[in-house]
């Protein structure tokens, strides 16, 4: 839009509104021409070095700022090198000696193979902890109990009892569950039934985060652990007595993960920088949304990490291997809905209930609560659910002719469709060649497994994700 409206402005005008957008920028813009002189200089980035543009612009960056001895400014690395910098924490001081700590992603300026220049986008570190420790706060409301957890099939009610067991120890937990499937659910409800009730619960995710982040977050830091660090409990720490969910454990490298081990061996923590172990009272729940078996072998998750955290292992069923529950969650999500938008809707019709329960389900719970919300946002004055208030992509998959509940079964032997696409093809074949073997063995998982070559605990992750019956 703005290319062809703007097709006849002149390259002046161009730059001008250029400027006005980087201005407008919630990060920091830095960039550098090949000789280290500063020629872009945004206004978010006056305000996270405390410059003025005079102090900066046009002048060779390595005699505005100062770095600490040893180390040099990611742009110059960056221009030096022609790598990207990414997600990297960088402490150094403005012309007036203040201390600026930001999160950088740097860029090298590539055209016709050499090195024009070098860009940096930033973030204020101080404010990104900040938010995300309101971020925490709020998460903490742990509102949700057992009590909270809707459905009666037997594959939930088997985790439910499991979790309540888990509930009344304080060993650590393994949620295994796809997107949407309750993980978060289940753990303030393993939470708020055990001891520890009174106690904190602190979330993390993760994967939301940088490595370089993480590792403070968790344990601390000690006053100078890094220029411009300074004392303070990490997550362990602020979690005493509580519990600590580290959602997406998956994400951690590898030598986060032996520390979060040693951590969880010694019961206690000392904070980067530090000289001091500090004992820690805290319970560590973690979640994983892929196979843990899987990503041990694809390096996503240290063996022996998984034997300490799995002392208790919950696998949350998908939506779509307890269809059972669907009729129940419905009028969940309708009253509540209703509670909260005043609305009277009573019912889901026969033929919308037929599609749910055929429906994959693929981002599980969240996505059925998602699709009740919207097309409670399209009734007036109606008390039905129908077709018509399903969005457009979920009718596009509605067969024509009508739909039936059951499912037919996977052959008892492996087939080759051909023409169809490669994935769907080996996942039909992988469903019909476990199928096959789980048959033959009478549903006997264990000698199943060691036909297959996998151990027990993937094979029963494979049932469910292909929805096989064992
Ligand atoms: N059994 C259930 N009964 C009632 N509500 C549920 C149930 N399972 C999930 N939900 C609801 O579905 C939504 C998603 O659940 P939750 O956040 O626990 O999923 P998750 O497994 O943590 O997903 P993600 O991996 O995407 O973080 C929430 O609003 C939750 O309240
Ligand atoms: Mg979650």
């Amino acid at each position: 839009m703005l290319s062809s409206s703007m097709h006849n402005a002149s390259s002046d005008t161009l730059l001008r509104i250029y400027e006005h957008i980087l201005d407008r920028m919630n990060e920091g813009v830095h960039v550098i021409d090949a000789d280290g002189t500063t020629i872009v200089y945004n206004s978010k980035m006056t305000e996270l070095e405390s410059m003025t543009r005079q102090d900066v612009l046009h002048k060779p960056l390595a005699e505005v700022f100062q770095f600490p001895s040893g180390q040099e400014s990611t742009l110059l690395t960056c221009l030096r090198t022609g790598n990207s910098i990414r997600n990297t924490r960088q402490t150094y001081f403005n012309d007036k000696q203040k201390e600026i700590s930001t999160i950088n992603n740097t860029y090298p300026i590539i055209e016709n193979g050499k090195i024009i220049g070098a860009m940096e986008i930033a973030n204020d570190v101080t404010k990104m902890e900040r938010l995300i420790r309101e971020n925490l706060l709020q998460k903490n409301g742990s509102r949700y109990t057992f009590e909270h957890i809707i459905g009666r099939s037997g594959p939930i009610l088997d985790v439910i009892e499991n979790a309540k067991r888990a509930a009344r120890t304080s060993s650590s937990v393994l949620v295994v569950g796809e997107t949407g499937a309750g993980k978060e659910l289940f753990v303030q409800s393993i939470h708020n039934a055990s001891l520890r009730a009174s106690g904190p619960l602190i979330s993390q995710n993760c994967a939301a985060l940088p490595d370089s982040l993480i590792e403070g977050l968790l344990f601390g830091t000690a006053r100078g652990a890094f220029t411009g660090a300074v004392e303070r409990p990490g997550l362990f720490e602020q979690a005493e007595g509580g519990t600590l969910f580290l959602d997406e454990i998956n994400s951690l490298s590898m030598p986060l993960q032996a520390k979060l081990l040693r951590a969880l061996q010694e019961k206690s923590i000392r904070r980067i920088g530090d000289t001091k172990d500090r004992s820690i009272d805290v319970r560590i729940i973690a979640a994983i949304n892929e196979d843990p078996v899987e990503a041990i072998a694809n390096s996503h998750l240290r063996k022996d990490l998984y034997y300490r955290l799995g002392v208790v292992t919950l696998f949350l069923p998908p939506l779509r291997e307890r269809k059972e529950d669907i009729p129940m969650l419905v009028s969940h999500f309708i009253e509540k809905y209703n509670e909260l938008f005043q609305m009277e809707v009573r019912s889901i019709s026969d033929e919308v209930l037929q599609f749910f329960i055929q429906h994959d389900w693929p981002g599980n719970v969240r996505e059925l609560q998602h699709l009740i919300e919207g097309a409670m946002n399209l009734m007036i004055d109606e008390s039905t659910i129908r077709y018509e208030h399903l969005p457009l992509h979920f009718l596009r998959r509605m067969p024509a002719a009508s739909v039936t509940i059951e499912q037919p079964s996977p052959p008892a032997l492996p087939f080759v469709d051909e023409g169809k696409p490669l994935k769907e093809t080996m996942q039909e074949f992988e469903t019909a060649y476990i199928h096959h073997v789980v048959e033959r063995y009478n549903g006997n998982i264990s000698r199943a497994a060691k036909e297959l070559q996998i151990s027990r605990q993937s094979l029963q992750y494979r049932l469910r994700k292909l929805g096989i019956k064992g």
